[in-house]
């Protein structure tokens, strides 16, 4: 199983510094044996940047998020069915900060899960506790909660297109960054759930990429961990010098 290093640029960058970042890893990216690298920029690039990928590039593209809905008369959203009509194959869902700041709650999130995979999308699903939940120690529940919520429609078939990303909200761009120890032990909590809802193998298979804070001093102990395959990155991404040494660490573990 191959680990993933995504990319979460958010609200950064603009056309032509986004377009430079991307030429910047690309140039750098060495041969990848264990990692896929996926970028996920503001989505009005997409498209552009879409364009400029050719089959050899190592990189994949991803949007930040999409539609609940499908297509019809909702002003300013996107599709996950425009997404892949413009070459986009993975959108991230859920994210803390479409949570707290854009009022998703997850039975929208649930909605956008089952839009995306209809669109044969791979979802990058975020789960994540608030730091009031860990100091109360309700982390685990509110986690087993958040992901069953989000894929109550999913099946065993369509979790070949999920992968999971734990965000502790406590650790989303603070500097703060889950020990090793604390990744290791939510993920390995999240695989047991998978194989008590799925089976085994789609425990066994499907990605748990960490996020939160995550930099190229901590990524090779937080990537090395037995249940951790990646990670989802949010300000070490926006420079393709940190971005690459995570990817490094990524293809070390
Ligand atoms: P930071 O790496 O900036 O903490 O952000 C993590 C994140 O939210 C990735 O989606």
């Amino acid at each position: 199983m191959r680990n993933i290093v995504a990319g979460n640029w958010k609200s950064n960058k603009l056309m032509k510094e986004g377009a430079e970042l991307m030429d910047a890893i690309n140039k750098g990216l060495p041969r990848l044996q264990k990692t896929e690298v996926i970028v996920a920029p503001p989505a009005p690039f997409l498209a552009h940047y879409a364009s400029k990928l050719d089959h050899t590039s190592q990189i994949q593209l991803s949007a930040q998020q999409c539609s609940a809905n499908p297509s019809g008369a909702h002003t300013g959203e996107f599709t996950a069915e425009m997404l892949r009509s413009c070459g986009i194959n993975t959108v991230i869902i859920g994210h803390s900060e479409r949570r707290d700041r854009f009022g998703e709650n997850f039975d929208v999130v649930r909605e956008k899960v089952e839009q995306a995979v209809a669109a044969n999308l791979h979802v990058l699903l975020c789960c994540g506790e608030p730091l009031e939940v860990r100091e109360t120690h309700g982390h685990f529940e509110l986690i087993a909660k958040q992901l069953k919520d989000a894929l109550l429609e999913i099946s065993i078939e369509q979790m070949q297109r999920i992968t999971i990303a734990y965000e502790p909200v406590w650790a989303i761009g603070t500097g703060v960054t889950a020990t090793a120890d604390q990744a290791q032990e939510m993920h390995h909590f999240i695989r047991k759930q998978l194989t008590n809802w799925y089976s085994p193998e789609v425990a066994g298979s499907t990605r748990i990429l960490y996020g939160g804070s995550c930099k190229p001093s901590n990524a090779a102990e937080i990537f090395g961990q037995p249940d951790v395959n990646g990670g989802l990155i949010g300000g070490a991404a926006l420079d393709a010098e940190s971005f690459l040494s995570l990817i490094t660490a990524s293809e070390a573990s």
